[in-house]
C-alpha cells in the first residue's frame, strides 16, 4: 500500500484495531462516464491512498495506452475495471469498491448511468446511507439527474449531495455553480428532496475532493470528502422505533430459547418491555446474547439472540418491537414497485413476496399508476415492464407486520421473487396498508361443500383443459360432460369463447388480460367446485404460473390438468374458425403460438394425443382416468 506503511509496520495490531474502530459509510453514485464518474470513484481512491502500489502501475502504463488523458493519469480506468467496458466507454452493472481515511472506512455503489439499467441503480442505492448524484457543470440538470434524484428518494436515502463536476471547464464560475443548484432545488422541492448539500468539483484536477481548492475559493462548504468523512447517518435509524425480524428460533436445549435476528432499527436493553407483531403477546429482555458475550444494550444492525422472560409463542417472520411502538399488519398494501425483470409485471400473476423475514404469495390486483420517472408524470398502464416504476395493490395469502418505507427500509421494503426461477424481479417501498378486507369476514355456511357433494353422491372435481386453440379442448371437454352426465354426474363447463361473453367480455389476449382471465375462471372454478359439481374448464390457458396458481386454489387433488395436445401444425390445418390464417395474415395480434407463448404443461394428470386420436377416443381416456382414480 502507498501510505500508511509505517504504522502498519510499527504497530499492526493497533493500524487493524483502528481500522476496525472506524465507522463505516455505505454510498452510491449516480451519473454517468459524461458526468466524470468514474473519474471520480478513481480520484476517491487515489486520494485516500488505498491504491496497490501494482495497481498504480498498471494504472499508469493504461492510461498511456489508452490515451485519453493525454499520458495523464486516467482515474476512469481504475473502475472501469471490464476491459469491454473500456473499450465501449461505459460503465456497466453494480460494482462495490471499499476505501478508506483516517476518519472512516467507505463502502461505494458505482452504478451504471444509462436508463437501461434503471434496475441496478436500485440494487446499489437499496442499502446505501448517502448518494451522490453528479451533474456535468456544462450541462446542468439532465432528465438522467431527475431520475437518480427520484429513484434515491423512493429507496429512502435522505443524505444527498449534488457533485457539481467539470468545474474547470466552466472556468470555476460560481455564477454557473450557484445555476444549477436553484435549478435543482426547483426539482427537489416537487420530489420533497430536503437538506441537499452541493459541492463543486473538478474530479480529473481533483479540485474540492480531498481539500478545498484555490480554484473555488468562492465556495466555503466542505470538500467532497469531508462531507463524506462527517455526514452524520448513524443516528437516523437507532433513534426510529426498535424493530427485529426474527430470523431463527433458536433452542439448542431445553434451557434456552432465543429469537434471533439483526435489529432493523431502533436500539434495546434488558430490561426493555417488548411486544410480539403479528400476535401482540408481550415479555420482557432477559438477555441480549451474541457471540462475543452478553450486551447491555443493542442497536441497529447489531445481530443478536434475545431471551425473554416469558415463554411466548414466536416464529420466524414475527417483528419484536417496543409495546407503544406496534409495527402495522395487512394482507393488503398499497406499494411502490421497481421492475426489474424482462418479463412484464402482471396484474393477477402470483410472485413470491419477501419482505423482512417473511415470505408469502402475493398478487398485484391493481396497478393505480405508472411513475415516468424523468418527468415525475402519472401514467395510466396495465403492465410495468423492465425499469418501470409503479404505484400498486398486493393482495397477500396472508398478513405480515410492515412499517411504511418512509419511516423504515427493512420492515417496509420488499422484493418480488419469480416462482419458478427464484429470480428477484421487482423490488417494493410499502405506502400503507389497505383496509378494505378489514370489515370482511368470511362466514362458513351450514350447507357446506362435503353436504353438496354427499347430496350428489359424487366427489366435486376440476378438470381443466389446456390446449392451442383448434387443439379440440372444447370438443373433448362437451363430449366428457355428456358422457359424465349419462352416469348421472352433476356438471357444469366453463368454456373461454363462452365466459368471454360474458364475464370476461371486457377482456382481450394481451399478457395481462390472458392472466386475469385465468385468474377469473380459477376463482369461477373454485366456486362451482364448493357447489359440488364436477367442473370442465376449457381455456387455452397459456401460463404455467396461472395453471399453477388454479391448481393452488383447489383443494388436495381436487385439479385434475388435462393437456390437450396437439401440434400447432395440426391445428393450424383444422383451423375450426378461421383464426389461424386470420393471425398468419397479421389480422389477428398476440395469436396462441404463432405471436404469443404456449407453455405446454410439464406434469399434467391427464395427457391426450390430441394430433392423432378421435375426440371420442379422447373422451374415454378421461372418464377412464377418473374411474382409476376413484372419482367415479
Ligand atoms: S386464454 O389464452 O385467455 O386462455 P381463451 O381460452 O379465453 O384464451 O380464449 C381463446 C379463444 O379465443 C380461442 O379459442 C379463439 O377462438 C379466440 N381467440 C381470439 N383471438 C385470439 C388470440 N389472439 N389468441 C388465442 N385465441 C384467440
Amino acid at each position: 500500500m502507498a501510505h500508511k506503511d509505517d504504522l502498519i509496520a510499527e504497530d499492526i495490531l493497533g493500524y487493524l484495531k483502528a481500522q476496525e474502530e472506524k465507522s463505516l459509510l455505505r454510498f452510491i453514485t449516480c451519473g454517468s462516464v459524461d458526468d466524470g464518474k468514474s473519474t471520480l470513484i478513481g480520484r476517491l481512491l487515489y486520494d485516500s491512498k488505498l491504491i496497490f502500489e501494482d495497481q498504480l502501475a498498471a494504472l499508469e502504463s493504461d492510461s498511456k495506452k489508452v490515451g485519453t488523458q493525454g499520458g495523464d493519469i486516467d482515474f476512469a480506468l481504475l473502475v472501469d475495471g471490464l476491459a469491454a467496458e473500456r473499450e465501449q466507454g461505459i460503465t456497466i452493472d453494480v460494482a462495490y469498491r471499499f476505501f478508506s481515511t483516517d476518519k472512516r472506512k467507505f463502502i461505494v455503489a458505482d452504478t451504471p448511468g444509462h436508463e437501461q439499467y434503471t434496475r441496478n441503480m436500485a440494487t446499489g442505492a437499496s442499502n446505501a446511507q448517502a448518494a451522490l448524484i453528479l451533474v456535468d457543470a456544462r450541462h446542468g440538470v439532465q432528465v438522467q439527474t431527475r431520475r437518480h434524484s427520484y429513484i434515491v428518494n423512493l429507496l429512502g436515502i435522505r443524505h444527498i449531495t449534488v457533485v457539481i463536476n467539470k468545474m474547470d471547464l466552466v472556468e470555476y464560475s460560481q455564477e454557473r455553480f450557484e445555476e444549477i443548484v436553484a435549478e435543482y432545488q426547483d426539482f427537489a422541492q416537487k420530489l420533497g428532496l430536503e437538506g441537499v448539500n452541493f459541492v463543486p468539483i473538478s474530479a480529473l484536477k481533483g479540485d474540492n475532493i480531498t481539500s478545498r481548492s484555490e480554484n473555488l475559493n468562492w465556495f466555503d462548504g466542505p470538500s467532497l470528502m469531508e462531507w463524506l468523512e462527517t455526514v452524520d447517518v448513524s443516528s437516523d435509524i437507532n433513534e426510529q422505533p426498535f424493530r427485529m425480524p426474527v430470523q431463527w428460533v433458536n433452542r439448542p436445549n431445553l434451557d434456552f430459547r432465543g429469537f434471533s435476528g439483526t435489529i432493523a432499527s431502533g436500539r434495546i436493553r434488558p430490561g426493555d418491555s417488548i411486544m410480539v407483531a403479528p400476535s401482540g403477546k408481550s415479555s420482557i429482555v432477559e438477555r441480549i446474547v451474541t457471540f462475543d458475550g452478553d450486551l447491555g444494550v443493542a442497536v441497529a444492525g447489531q445481530s443478536v439472540t434475545l431471551t425473554l422472560r416469558d415463554e411466548i409463542d414466536i416464529s420466524r417472520g414475527d417483528v419484536l418491537a417496543k409495546t407503544e411502538e406496534k409495527p402495522d399488519h395487512s394482507d393488503q398494501l398499497r406499494a411502490t414497485v421497481l421492475w426489474m425483470s424482462e418479463d412484464a409485471m402482471l396484474p393477477g400473476r402470483t410472485y413470491l413476496l419477501k419482505s423482512a423475514a417473511n415470505t408469502v404469495h402475493s398478487v398485484v390486483t391493481d396497478l393505480h399508476h405508472k411513475v415516468n420517472v424523468n418527468t415525475l408524470e402519472e401514467l395510466a398502464g396495465k403492465t410495468l415492464e423492465l425499469n418501470e416504476v409503479g404505484v400498486c395493490n398486493l393482495s397477500l395469502d396472508r398478513g405480515i407486520p410492515f412499517d411504511p418505507y418512509t419511516g423504515n427500509r427493512t420492515t417496509g421494503g420488499f422484493i418480488l421473487i419469480d416462482r419458478f426461477t427464484n429470480q428477484t424481479i421487482g423490488a417494493g417501498m410499502i405506502h400503507y396498508g389497505l383496509r378494505r378486507a378489514d370489515n370482511i369476514t368470511w362466514h362458513e355456511m351450514d350447507v357446506n361443500k362435503s353436504k353438496r357433494a354427499e347430496q350428489k353422491g359424487q366427489k366435486p372435481a376440476v378438470l381443466w383443459f389446456t390446449g392451442l386453440s383448434g387443439a379440440g379442448k372444447s370438443t373433448v371437454a362437451n363430449l366428457v360432460e355428456k358422457k359424465l352426465f349419462a352416469l348421472g354426474r352433476h356438471t357444469y363447463t366453463l368454456d373461454g369463447d363462452n365466459v368471454r361473453h360474458g364475464l370476461n367480455k371486457d377482456l382481450g389476449f394481451t399478457d395481462a388480460d390472458r392472466v386475469e382471465n385465468i385468474r377469473r375462471v380459477s376463482e369461477t372454478a373454485k366456486l362451482f367446485a364448493d357447489a359440488g359439481l364436477v367442473t370442465l374448464v376449457s381455456f387455452i390457458s397459456p401460463f404455467r404460473s396461472e395453471r399453477q396458481m388454479a391448481r393452488a386454489l383447489m383443494d388436495e387433488g381436487e385439479f385434475i390438468e388435462v393437456f390437450v395436445d396437439a401440434p400447432l401444425s395440426v391445428c393450424e390445418d383444422r383451423d375450426p374458425k378461421g383464426l389461424y390464417k386470420k393471425a398468419r395474415a397479421g389480422e389477428i395480434k398476440n395469436f396462441t403460438g404463432i405471436d404469443s407463448d404456449y407453455e405446454a404443461p410439464r406434469n399434467s394428470e391427464i395427457r391426450l394425443d390430441a394430433g392423432s386420436r378421435t375426440a371420442e377416443e379422447l373422451a374415454d381416456q378421461v372418464i377412464a382416468y377418473l374411474r382409476e382414480s376413484g372419482y367415479i
